[in-house]
C-alpha cells in the first residue's frame, strides 16, 4: 500500500529517494541524498513524466499500479531527460505496459535508442505542439542544454504546473516534506546552489535562455525532478535560478589553499583574520585537500570574492588545487574578484600556474599575488594583509 503525494486532483507525485548512492554521477557526494522526482496525470489517457533510476523500479511500478489500479494502462510516457536518473525505470516501464508511447523530442529518441534499444512507439513533439489527456492538455517547451542535449520541458496548461526536469532541481532527500511548504528552506538553499552549480551551473547562458522560452507563461506549480515541489511560493525558486545562472553572487569571500605543511595555510588564516577585521562576515577558508570540489564550487558561486593558494608542488599546484582550478576553468563561473599567494621552496609554480588561471576565468585581481618562500615572514604577511584590504573595498564598492 503506497500512501500517495497529491499536486492536485489528478496530478500525482511517484517520486524516490535515494540514501544509498554515496556519488551523484559517481562524482558529486550525496551526504544528505537526493530524490528522483516522477509525476503521474490521471486523466482519460493516463500519462507519466520522466521515470526514476534504475535501482528503484520495482517500487515505481507498485506506486504507479496503486493510483491507476491493475486494469488501466500508461498510455504515455514524457521524456523531459534521458540522464539514467531519470530514464532509469524506461525498461521496466515498457515491460509492463507494451503499448505505452514514448514522447519526447527527436534527440530524445536518439538517446533512448543508443540508451535501452528502444526504437518502437515513438511519438515525436515540437515547439507549440499539444497533448491532450483528456481534461489535462499538456505544452512542451524545448530547452536544450539545461543540461542536456535533449532537455525540455512540459507545461500542464490545465492545472498550470510546469514539469521543468533538473532544472529548479536541489540535492537532498524529501525527508516528509515534499511541497515548499512543507519544509524548512534554509537546508535547501544551500543543496539547491550546490545542484545549481555542481551540474547546470556550466550551462547558466541556456538556462537564461529558457526563462526567455517561459515568458508569459502563468505558473502557478514548479515540479523539478529533484528536490521539493514548488505551489506556494513557485517564483522563489525562478527567482534563485534566475540570479545564480545570471552569476548573481553575495558579499562575501571563500578562500580555498592546499598546504602540505602549513605555509600556505598560515596565510590563508591571516587574510580571513585580515578580512573580518574589515568587516566581511561571510568568510569561509577551505582546505581544498579536504573539501570536495562540489562543495568549493557551490562556494565559489555563492561568493563574489575568491582567493586561492598553493604551495609549489613538481613546479605546479598542489594536485588538489589543480584539480579544483581545471574544474572551475571548465564550468567557467563569472563575476568574482579574485586573490592569489602561495608557498614555494626553489623554483615555485603554485602561484605561477594560479596566474595562469586568473588569464583563463579572467576574473578581477585585487592585488598583486602573494609568494614566499618557506615559512611566510612579516614582509608576506603584510602583503596579505593589503589583499585582504583590496579585497574587502572591492566589495564594499559593489554592493
Ligand atoms: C613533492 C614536493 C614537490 C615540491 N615541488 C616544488 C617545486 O616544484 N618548486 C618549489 O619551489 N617548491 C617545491 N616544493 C616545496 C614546497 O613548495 C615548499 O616546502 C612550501 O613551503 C610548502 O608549503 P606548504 O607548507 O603550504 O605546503 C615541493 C615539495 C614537495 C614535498
Ligand atoms: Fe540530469
Ligand atoms: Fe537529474
Amino acid at each position: 500500500m503506497h500512501h500517495t503525494v497529491q499536486l492536485t486532483d489528478s496530478v500525482h507525485w511517484i517520486g524516490v529517494n535515494d540514501r544509498k548512492t554515496h556519488l551523484f554521477e559517481n562524482l558529486w557526494p550525496l551526504e544528505n541524498g537526493i530524490a528522483y522526482n516522477s509525476y503521474l496525470i490521471d486523466d482519460d489517457h493516463v500519462a507519466v513524466i520522466d521515470t526514476v533510476d534504475h535501482g528503484s523500479s520495482e517500487e515505481y511500478i507498485d506506486k504507479i499500479k496503486s493510483i491507476i489500479g491493475h486494469e488501466r494502462k500508461v498510455d504515455y510516457l514524457i521524456i523531459n531527460h534521458m540522464e539514467p536518473d531519470h530514464s532509469g525505470a524506461i525498461r521496466a516501464l515498457v515491460k509492463e505496459y507494451p503499448d505505452i508511447r514514448i514522447v519526447g523530442n527527436l534527440k530524445t529518441f536518439k538517446i533512448v535508442s543508443a540508451y535501452y534499444g528502444l526504437e518502437e512507439n515513438q511519438h515525436e513533439v515540437k515547439k507549440d505542439e499539444e497533448l491532450n489527456l483528456g481534461h489535462h492538455r499538456l505544452q512542451f517547451i524545448m530547452t536544450p542544454w539545461v543540461h542536456w542535449p535533449e532537455t525540455m520541458m512540459t507545461y500542464d496548461q490545465s492545472d498550470k504546473i510546469l514539469f521543468s526536469g533538473d532544472a529548479f532541481g536541489s540535492f537532498g532527500s524529501l525527508d516528509g516534506g515534499i511541497f515548499d511548504d512543507e519544509i524548512n528552506f534554509e537546508f535547501y538553499e544551500s543543496e539547491m546552489r550546490r545542484y545549481f552549480s555542481n551540474i547546470v551551473g556550466k550551462y547558466s547562458n541556456m538556462v537564461q535562455k529558457a526563462f526567455k522560452k517561459l515568458e508569459g507563461t502563468d505558473i502557478k506549480m514548479v515540479a523539478a525532478t529533484h528536490g521539493p515541489i514548488w505551489r506556494e511560493d513557485p517564483q522563489k525558486v525562478l527567482s534563485l535560478y534566475d540570479r545564480w545562472s545570471r552569476y548573481e553572487t553575495e558579499k562575501g569571500v571563500v578562500v580555498i589553499f592546499g598546504s602540505m605543511y602549513g605555509n600556505t595555510e598560515k596565510m590563508a588564516d591571516y587574510i580571513a583574520r585580515k578580512l573580518a577585521e574589515e568587516g566581511i562576515k561571510n568568510i569561509r577558508v577551505r582546505d581544498a585537500s579536504k573539501t570536495h570540489l562540489s562543495h568549493l564550487i557551490n562556494d565559489v558561486w555563492r561568493f563574489r570574492g575568491v582567493i586561492l593558494g598553493s604551495s609549489a608542488y613538481n613546479s605546479g599546484l598542489l594536485p588538489t588545487m589543480e584539480h579544483f582550478t581545471t574544474n572551475m576553468e571548465h564550468i567557467g563561473a563569472k563575476n568574482h574578484y579574485l586573490g592569489l599567494f602561495g608557498s614555494y621552496s626553489w623554483n615555485g609554480g603554485g602561484v605561477k600556474k594560479l596566474k595562469e588561471f586568473a588569464e583563463n576565468v579572467d576574473w578581477e585581481m585585487v592585488a598583486e599575488p602573494v609568494e614566499t618562500k618557506g615559512i611566510p615572514g612579516e614582509d608576506a604577511f603584510r602583503q596579505c594583509g593589503q589583499m585582504a584590504r583590496s579585497m574587502a573595498q572591492r566589495l564594499k564598492e559593489s554592493e
